[in-house]
């Protein structure tokens, strides 16, 4: 099981203020489990875990499977919440070279509609035309203009390439029951659908289809995966002591540091395949708590690369941040420093170490030199990758930001912010329906 370690937060804030959390902390725990807080109409998320079921379970294997077979490469188009989840588990999970092989055990997943970059697009479609690909197209809305305007552009290719009847195969939908533009397309192309409940946000998201659909046609066990959320779901219930409750636990301790001054989250791993664990935390994290003017700002950093970079800055910038650091226990393989006779560059000494053992003295020197740099650290130690610990640590991070947002006083589970650049980027394109707008903006260029 993940475990969770505040001890390097202490000289910084008392274990007295972090209790001092434990009615806010409770009282946050209620508003989810009885649904009584702000945004409680999105609390689909909560028992999700222990509520989906095996035949759930398989038919989202019996789909993935359909893509296995007739796929080397699946485009999973969707932004935000509807796509990074899935990368966050497949890219954690997966060899980091395996995809640049040519004998794979797996379709190739790649992404698009998270972004409106012709040159990325173009590249994606030339890269397509000699590959047998499907795609998923995720949106909860249905109308996301990056997710729709990649997914007309993969369909139209995929309908060309590949043919009306194998694209109607290879093509699923993830989106509403009923509303938006995936689904009237679906329903009409009749392409394999699934529904995105209505009460879980997109961030929160990553536990149903959504999630799991991509990761199991990357060939991950969606099984152990949920196994591991359900654990977690147990361990962080309204049930468990505040002591013993690692969400609690974490999000009365990042509470306690915010009132402290310290305004800036970095979350941080020692391992490059938990670069989108770090994207997918910024958005969870980010997009529930970043309003009213207030929230921890989450950012996210993958060490060492990046101790050559904001290394500095973390050591000795602005005393405004802690670290979250990820530290992943067990590796999956074995390497060993190799002896070198003529010891040109004097690693003689670390000559037969495990390669981990030298990553887990880089991650101890930072994280003492950080504390005494006045950086508070937080430290989550995972067993090892693999799909039971990546599901603990989803459902570790989802419950931990629904109690931080109550915490903080503001409703985790909306982000009206986001509409702001929509309204203009449709004013600006003359979008139908936006000529008001149109006008206005015009007038302000
Ligand atoms: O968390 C969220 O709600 C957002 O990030 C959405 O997931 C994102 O905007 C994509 O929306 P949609 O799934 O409607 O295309």
């Amino acid at each position: 099981m993940i475990s969770l370690n505040i001890e390097k937060t202490l000289q910084f804030v008392s274990k007295e203020t972090i209790n001092g959390f434990e009615p806010k902390v409770k009282d946050a725990l209620e508003k989810l489990e009885y649904g009584s807080g702000k945004g409680n109409d999105f609390l689909g998320w909560l028992h999700l875990p222990s509520s989906i079921t095996q035949e759930d379970l398989n038919d989202i294997k019996n789909t993935a499977q359909v893509l296995r077979d007739n796929c080397e490469v699946v485009v999973v188009a969707g932004i935000g919440g509807s796509y990074l989840g899935a990368r966050a588990v497949i890219e954690a999970l997966s060899n980091s070279f395996t995809w640049l092989q040519d004998k794979k055990t797996a379709p190739v997943i790649i992404y698009a509609g998270h972004n409106i970059s012709e040159d990325y697009l173009f590249e994606m479609t030339e890269f397509l035309k000699d590959k047998k690909f499907g795609v998923i197209n995720i949106s909860k809305s249905g109308t996301t203009t990056e997710t729709a305007l990649a997914f007309r552009l993969l369909k139209k290719q995929c309908e060309d390439q590949r043919g009306k009847e194998m694209a109607q195969k290879v093509i699923v939908a993830i989106t509403d029951a009923t509303k938006g533009a995936a689904r009237i397309t679906a329903d009409q192309e009749g392409y394999k659908s699934y529904i995105i409940p209505d009460n879980v946000g997109g961030r929160f998201s990553v536990l149903t289809p959504v999630g799991l659909l991509p990761i199991a046609i990357a060939g991950f066990d969606i099984d152990k995966l949920i196994a591991g959320a359900v654990a977690m779901e147990k361990a962080c219930g309204i049930n468990t002591p505040f002591e013993e409750n690692p969400a609690a636990i974490y999000a009365a301790t990042r509470n306690a540091l915010y009132e402290s001054g310290k305004k800036i989250e970095i979350l941080v791993n020692f391992c490059p395949k938990l670069h989108y664990v770090n994207e997918w935390w910024k958005q969870l994290y980010g997009e529930s708590e970043g309003k009213e003017h207030k929230g921890i700002f989450p950012a996210a950093v993958d060490f060492s690369t990046d101790l050559h970079s904001m290394g500095q800055w973390i050591q000795e910038g602005e005393r405004t941040i802690f670290e979250t650091v990820i530290s992943v226990d067990k590796v999956n393989h074995e390497l060993k420093v190799p002896s070198d006779e003529a010891n040109l560059d004097g690693l003689n000494y670390l000559a037969g170490k495990r390669v981990d053992e030298v990553n887990k003295m880089a991650e101890l020197g930072t994280q003492l030199a950080h504390v005494d740099g006045g950086v508070p650290n937080i430290r989550i130690v995972i067993p090892s990758l693999n799909e039971q610990s990546i599901g603990e640590l989803l459902y570790f991070f989802e419950i931990g930001c629904g109690i931080s947002g109550y915490v903080l006083g503001v409703n985790p589970f909306d982000q009206p912010g986001v509409e702001a650049y929509k309204k203009n980027m449709f004013a600006l394109l003359n979008k139908p329906g936006y000529e008001e707008d149109s006008k206005a903006i015009q007038a302000r260029l």
